[in-house]
């Protein structure tokens, strides 16, 4: 590029060719211009100005944020500044759960109220357990998740003051409290069985894996190793910045929804296999390989561009995810306690090969955060439609964090992206016998 020899400012000196017109536009924080500074560039007074095009956002900050640090070149997710990797080592869920939504580690007087408030709140009202009995069966835990959450709003018709941060703040406890008890009630609807309610004397991960697997009045008593594995997994799934489904939680939240619609549209948007259903897909895929000598053939239909293979890629990490490398560790020690889960060596053969493959190597596609998970959850006895359910939990966290972030954000207004009409010009209605 040429050096124009001036003198170095922040801004972009833009000429548009059509008018011969000179424009400066602000650079901020970096390499950030504002889209807005464009709609000055005009042919002429009647022209409603230059905007950008930007399908899928690939190349647009929609907010300011101070909750997550993703650097996708370098492999790096920090929560508010601290490192995943510690986090996850010396943290717990509910710790990280309070830093992501009030910004700082809570002091052990703080951690002690939240825990508590969280473990009281776990109950929920005895209708939604009729509305999850009218499902059918065998329906997915997903969807009756979904519905279920938006149902809560029905219930806590004050939600909709989103302007009262103390109201706020009862609705983020009840949501961050009850998913464990909804996710725990879907899976047991399906499994046929009854309902097991909470017990407050039990961890939150503790209180869950007895909700879930709990038989007859005997008392369940989860393995500490699963426990705290799960645990991990949650802290590491907490929050991941303007992904797919928070992006909607602030799309829906922009409106002035109250949280339980905004979340229940969030795990809507969770729930696509390119997503959070990715982990389900990855299980599928692997039990579809059925085994190591299938990998060739399955190999060669990727490259072809007939299939994706799932658990791999991803739109920010250009190298390896970093909370799939935990969780690779963290499947060595439930594997100690479950056995190792056969499809193990399929899922480690692919990654090798994909390591080493120019298709791979060259499009930047690691193992993400999917392509681990459902092993383990698969080894402690989850079947494959609980597994965006079990993403969908923690990740609640991050979705009222943003969605808290974006309300007290004085730039943020209803969300409406702008289009370029590419249809037919206007053209006169035609009677439908004269057609
Ligand atoms: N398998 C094979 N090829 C792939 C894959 C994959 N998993 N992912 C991307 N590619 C190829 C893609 O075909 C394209 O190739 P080409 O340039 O020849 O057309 C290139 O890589 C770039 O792909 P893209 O679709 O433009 O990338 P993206 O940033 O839009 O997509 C992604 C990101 C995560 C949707 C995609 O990598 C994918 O579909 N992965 C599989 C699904 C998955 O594991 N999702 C979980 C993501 S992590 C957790 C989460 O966010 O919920």
């Amino acid at each position: 590029m040429a050096d124009s020899g001036t003198e170095p400012r922040n801004t972009l000196s833009v000429r548009d060719n059509r008018t011969g017109r000179d424009y400066e536009i602000d650079i901020h924080e970096g390499d950030v211009i504002r889209a807005m500074d464009f709609r000055q560039i005009k042919v002429d007074d009647g022209d409603f100005g230059m905007m950008t095009y930007d399908p899928a956002f690939t190349n647009t900050a929609s907010t300011r944020s101070t909750v997550t640090e993703i650097d996708g070149a370098r492999g790096i997710l920090r929560y508010r500044g601290y490192p995943i990797e510690q986090l996850a080592e010396k943290s717990n869920f509910l710790e990280v759960a309070y830093l992501l939504l009030k910004g700082d580690l809570p002091s052990s007087n703080e951690l002690d109220q939240f825990v508590h408030d969280v473990t009281y709140h776990t109950y929920i009202h005895e209708n939604i357990t009729k509305l999850l009995n009218g499902f059918r069966y065998d329906a997915h835990a997903m969807g009756i998740m979904i519905s279920s959450v938006a149902a809560l709003s029905t219930f806590y018709p004050e939600a909709k003051d989103i302007h009262d941060p103390d109201n706020r703040w009862i609705q983020i406890v009840r949501l961050v409290a009850k998913m464990p008890t909804l996710a725990a009630f879907s899976y047991r609807h399906f499994q046929g069985l009854p309902y097991i309610y909470p017990e407050n004397e039990l961890s939150y991960t503790g209180n869950f894996l007895n909700m879930l697997f709990r038989i007859g009045v005997s008392k369940y008593e989860s393995n500490p190793v699963l426990e705290r594995a799960l645990d991990i997994l949650f802290i590491l799934h907490a929050d991941h910045e303007q992904n797919c489904s928070t992006t909607t939680m602030r799309v829906i939240g922009s409106a002035q929804a109250d949280p339980y619609c905004s979340l229940s549209g969030a795990m809507a948007a969770l729930y696509g296999p390119l997503h959070g259903g990715a982990n389900e897909a990855v299980l599928r895929m692997l039990t579809e390989i059925g085994d190591v000598k299938n990998i060739p053939a399955f190999m060669e239909s990727v490259r072809k561009g007939e299939r994706r293979l799932m658990g791999f890629g991803h739109r920010v990490y250009k190298a390896y995810d970093p909370r799939a490398s935990i969780i690779k560790e963290a499947a060595h020690d439930v594997f100690e306690v479950t056995g190792k889960n056969p499809l193990l060596e399929i899922a480690l053969e692919l990654e090798k090969i994909a390591l080493q493959e120019d298709y791979f190597v060259e499009r930047n596609l690691y193992p993400n955060v999917d392509f681990y998970s459902g092993l383990i959850y698969q080894a402690m006895g989850f079947p494959v439609e609980m597994f965006p359910v079990l993403f969908a939990i923690p990740r609640t966290v991050g979705w009222l964090a943003q969605w808290e972030e974006m309300l007290e954000d004085k730039e943020q207004k209803i969300a409406r992206p702008r289009q370029v009409y590419t249809g037919v010009g206007e053209r006169q209605f035609v009677p439908i016998g004269q057609r």
